[in-house]
């Protein structure tokens, strides 16, 4: 019988099996994509409000995967990093991540971890690096990042953006919230960035 949890993971490949760029491919060939469930108890998050309108403001071959996020948030298990002696209240009510698959998501993986993260409208990301490489695929457009000691840019949904082993990294969103998509490998899988910036002002 397939699970809401087996079409959250033929779901994410599905949609990673549309790119076929470096340094994405170089991430997931040899993905071993029979990957054991976990037995998770469903958790959420105040950020879970921002799906619906990701969904609708989601690029067009992202838009079934982000409804599928919205209908279905309930069943998975929504985490933070973060507290609010770190960020702030306003940033932790609208941030979080499901963890896909890893060291502590829906399905076992010990090399690679996959997942997606929500940050609300008007959020900032401060600087933060993190042994782990990383790449994130914006669902929805609009947010704007900055890696290394670059200015923020803007991106679009389907962007690839790729993040060196501890290479800094930030991002903040404008009016409208952000869906991402991210995976991770090659560092500790559940490690908590190191955070160098401070979240200054808010974008209004
Ligand atoms: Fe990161």
């Amino acid at each position: 019988m397939t699970t809401v949890f087996d079409e959250l993971l033929s779901g994410f490949k599905s949609f990673l099996g549309r790119f076929d760029q470096q340094p994405l491919r170089g991430f997931i060939d040899g993905v071993d994509w029979s990957m054991r469930p976990r037995r998770l108890e469903p958790s959420g998050l105040p950020c879970l409000s921002h799906l619906s309108r990701a969904a609708r403001i989601a690029g067009a071959e992202a838009a079934p995967l982000a409804r599928f996020l919205d209908d279905r948030c309930h069943d998975f298990r929504w985490g933070q990093t973060y507290t609010s002696v770190d960020f702030g209240k306003r940033f932790i009510d609208n941030y979080g991540w499901l963890e896909v698959f890893g060291t502590r998501g829906h399905f076992e993986n010990r090399k690679m971890a996959g997942g997606f993260l929500i940050l609300g409208p008007n959020i900032a990301y401060p600087d933060h690096h993190h042994v782990a490489e990383e790449i994130y695929i914006p669902l929805t457009g609009g947010t704007e990042w900055r890696m290394g000691e670059g200015g923020y840019r803007r991106r679009e949904a389907g962007e690839i953006i790729h993040h060196t082993s501890d290479m800094n990294h930030a991002m903040r969103t404008g009016a409208e919230p952000m869906l991402a998509l991210y995976l991770w490998r090659g560092g500790p899988l559940a490690a908590r960035s190191t955070v160098t910036g401070t979240v200054g002002r808010e974008l209004t």
